[in-house]
């Protein structure tokens, strides 16, 4: 058998995605820590995985894994705690994560909000509160003013559509609205304001530094029907473009977490992950591809699999990385790949069951135990390329 390897352009990042609700720990204050105590329509977390005293250990092994990358998210809830009350000390174990990470030659990938509020905001009505983009902006200029010295990529919030369909369309997160499409609008709307009130208030601390958003596109393709090729051209436009070109301006990166595809009119059956979904690496390729006309430096912040057996997630990493490199291939900025996630986590409305992790965690001991697939990664990171069978 004949094999080529492909190597990716120098300085590339390779490292993996957590966010800090998901492994953290010891988080009380957010609107889902909230509902899961008193509406208990989420599941409850605990010390979890006790990243938040362990992250040392933790960066450890994604050094010893041959990543030179992280992005991990701060908690707003930890930073601010009460309304316009700063946290001094979240701020300093923050800037202790940074320095950690750096002492281990991992360029920090920051998220200022990923999913959870602090209770305060939530209980003022969140996302919809007209308020919501000041707290926000005041929030980013806060994080940006202490924390920005050791930073240089930002990310302002993740997947916009995801926060706004399940809590506010769908009803399945907090805070449980169903079928409102006017507050649904409204919600998006307003998350595109923050992000833009964000971006300015962290530029003005840095000029230099690197902004951004992480879109949760999906690839939408169709089998030969027009009308099928029509929903999902519309598709790609309202869920993939739409939030990207409100912000074009206000945009230095554009980050991609790609899970899911959908296909028009075909009922093929694919392998899948834990969650039930669909393992189909080449979507990456596509959606990749269509950021290539914004122009910008693309990151693929999150891609996984939910894989309690570690039985496909090698060769679906393989799949993820060989479709990243012909998107570079075939021009689109793209500078790093984030597995999700370092650890296994909290996943939302699953709870603590799923297992996304490149290393185990046993929520008992707490012990890790790194999964054989991390090892099929190492190979890719430490040798910035990836071996193909011909
Ligand atoms: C993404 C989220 C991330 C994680 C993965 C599985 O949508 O950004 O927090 O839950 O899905």
């Amino acid at each position: 058998m004949m094999h080529m390897k492909l190597v990716f352009p120098k300085g590339f990042f390779w490292g993996a995605a957590s966010a800090a609700y998901q492994v953290e720990g010891g988080i009380d204050n957010t609107d889902w820590a909230y509902e899961a105590r008193s509406s208990k329509k989420v599941p409850p977390t605990d010390s979890g995985p006790d990243h938040f005293n362990r992250y040392e250990e933790d960066f450890d092994i994604a050094k010893s894994l041959g990543h030179n990358a992280h992005r991990f998210s701060i908690e707003w809830a930890r930073i601010e705690p009460e309304e316009g009350e700063f946290s001094v000390d979240a701020i300093r174990h923050y800037k202790h994560v940074i320095k950690a990470l750096k002492a281990r030659g991992l360029t920090p990938f920051v998220t200022l909000w990923h999913f959870t509020l602090p209770k305060w905001l939530y209980v003022q009505g969140g996302a919809a509160s007209p308020e919501f983009p000041i707290y926000f902006a005041r929030y980013a200029s806060h994080v940006a003013r202490e924390l920005g010295a050791d930073v240089e990529h930002w990310v302002t919030m993740n997947e916009p559509e995801i926060f706004a369909y399940n809590g506010w369309f769908e009803g399945t997160w907090p805070p449980f609205v169903r079928h409102n499409i006017f507050q649904t609008w409204k919600v998006f709307n307003n998350l595109a304001t923050a992000h833009i009130e964000a971006y300015k208030q962290i530029k003005e601390h840095d000029l230099n530094a690197e902004v951004g958003i992480v879109k949760d596109n999906m690839y939408f393709h169709a089998n030969w029907n027009p009308i099928n090729k029509l929903v999902a051209l519309i598709a790609q436009r309202v869920w993939n473009l739409h939030f990207i070109n409100k912000v074009a301006q206000h945009i230095d990166t554009i980050g991609l977490n790609y899970y899911f595809h959908k296909h028009f009119g075909n009922n093929d059956v694919h392998k899948k992950s834990d969650m039930g979904w669909d393992l189909y690496p080449d979507g990456l390729y596509h959606t990749l591809m269509e950021l290539k006309q914004y122009g910008k430096p693309v990151f693929v912040s999150e891609a996984g699999i939910a894989d309690h057996l570690d039985m496909y997630r090698g060769e679906y990493i393989r799949g993820l990385v060989h479709a990243t490199y012909r998107a570079i291939d075939d021009g689109v900025p793209v500078k790093g790949f984030m597995y999700w996630s370092l650890t296994d986590n909290f996943e939302w409305a699953e709870g603590y069951e799923k297992r996304f992790g490149l290393v185990a965690i046993d929520y008992e001991t707490k012990e890790r135990h790194i999964r054989d697939s991390a090892y099929v990664y190492k190979e890719i990171c430490s040798t910035n390329a990836i071996t193909i069978d011909l």
